[in-house]
């Protein structure tokens, strides 16, 4: 049968093609499980692989963790440092405080970073009194060697900071915080989101029951995605899986495009995030439009700032994937906003377009999971807990729903039944306090 738009009518031959080439078939996606179960064992045993399954050194928390925690959340041009109140599985924030980076910082040195950062710890400590311990969220790929020692690896989204690489970010903010006074501010751990978003899901489930099975996935779906896993035998893993490249048999012209014209990540690097993370959604809705406009009397709209790069956003995606409206007046609003008056027949197409975009992300991301979840357990026989968090997740409308669907069409029902979503909204600072917390009674 013809693919129809959502008004019934037969979609453009041209734009059925393009949904086609953006919807990867079930018997792709089961490879692509497949394909990532052997990435995590490749990566696990040290052999090459587009997984890294950094080790964390991050424990499960026991529930019953209290007290403040100070926490840093840096991984890019905006920053925050907040004070979280523990206690019963809760955690609360009372303060904070948020600092920004200067366009030049990014190439400048990173004692300066570090002294914005400890400029904004200042701030935010000074009502507090007594030895406190600090959690670094570190949304740079790092390697570590404790749970308080994190080697920069090199950097990613266009910073080029002096003096980082293979360097300790603890070390360096210890020191920072040390040329201010601020010894009594204790650096106990650094963390990735997706490790935060895991802890912080435990952290409540086992706040009400001691004896409860924690999470054992955190998974980030925002402007970057990736999963950290709590795997038998080896421990909390943050598995760097925006780097997976078993996607390259799934990709769309589009794809393939961004990938290599890109500059950073370079091409071949990020593959799995540059089809599925909100950084690059809008701009693969964006290229495929200007490729039809050219070979279809449809958006014919050069001239508007569908011509720049970036210029579309997954905002803007989301947007249009949502409206329901009648004549699609929302997406009308989206494309004016952008330099152009359209068609309804054309603001229909952007929606099939966008909406073949965020599901395939959806499935993508599902793929990904039960990678994961059938590496801990083949069969999925238990039942597994998946912390998620993410702008994307949180922002594309029935995003959550798409990947239990995803989940459902390359599981059985039954099985996939068995794996639960949990939504922990902002959960980076809270899960990164936890995780600091248990590092201090740790080092106690
Ligand atoms: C990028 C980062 C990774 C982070 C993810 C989600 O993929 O490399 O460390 O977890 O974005 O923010």
């Amino acid at each position: 049968m013809a693919p129809r738009d959502d008004l019934g009518r037969q979609s453009h031959p041209a734009v059925a093609a393009a949904v086609a080439a953006l919807t990867p078939s079930t018997e792709a996606l089961r490879d692509l499980v497949r394909a990532f179960r052997s990435a995590m064992a490749a990566g696990l045993a040290g052999r090459p692989s587009s997984l890294k399954m950094l080790p964390t050194f991050v424990e499960q928390p026991r529930g019953d963790e209290s007290g403040r925690v100070i926490v840093v959340d840096w991984g890019g041009t905006n920053g925050r440092v907040s004070v979280i109140e523990l206690g019963g599985g809760d955690a609360r924030m009372v303060a904070e405080d948020d600092f920004a980076f200067r366009e030049s910082d990014r190439t400048g040195s990173a004692e300066r970073v570090f002294d914005v950062i400890a400029g904004a710890v200042e701030r935010v400590v000074r009502g507090e009194s007594g030895p406190l311990p600090l959690g670094l969220v570190y949304s740079f790929p790092a390697r570590l060697e404790r749970v308080d020692r994190a080697l920069a690896l090199s950097l990613t989204k266009g910073w080029r900071t002096v003096g980082l690489e293979g360097h300790d970010v603890a070390e360096l903010l210890r020191v920072a915080l040390g040329r201010r006074g601020l010894g009594r501010v204790t650096v106990a751990a650094v963390a990735n989101d997706t490790v935060a978003a895991l802890i912080l899901q435990s952290y409540r489930i086992r706040g009400h029951a001691a004896v409860a099975t924690p999470a054992e996935v955190g998974l980030i779906l925002g402007t970057g995605t990736n999963q950290a896993a709590d795997l038998p035998g080896a421990g909390i893993r943050n598995h760097e899986s925006g780097n997976f490249d078993g996607v390259e048999a799934v990709a769309a012209p589009w794809d393939r495009a961004l990938d290599r014209e890109l500059a950073d990540p370079a091409p071949g690097a990020q593959r799995f995030e540059k089809m599925a993370a909100g950084g690059y959604l809008g701009e693969i809705l964006r290229r495929a439009i200007v490729d039809l406009g050219r070979s279809t009397p449809l958006f014919r709209w050069a001239g508007s700032a569908t011509d720049t790069p970036w210029s579309l956003d997954t905002v803007r995606l989301s947007g249009v994937a949502a409206d329901e409206s009648e004549d699609r007046s929302g997406t009308d609003e989206i494309l004016r906003a952008l330099g152009v008056i359209s068609t309804l027949e054309e603001r229909l197409a952007v929606r099939e377009l966008a909406r073949a975009v965020g599901g395939r992300a959806a499935r993508l991301v599902a793929a990904a999971l039960l990678g994961t979840l059938t590496f801990i357990d083949p069969e999925l026989d238990s039942e597994h807990t998946v912390a998620v968090d993410g702008g994307v997740y949180g922002g594309y409308p029935g995003f959550a729903e798409r990947v239990r669907d995803g989940l459902r069409e390359l599981a059985r029902a039954q099985r996939a039944g068995r794996v639960h979503l949990a939504y922990v909204k902002d959960s980076t600072s809270a899960g990164a306090a936890v995780i600091a917390a248990v590092a201090a009674r740790r080092q106690a």
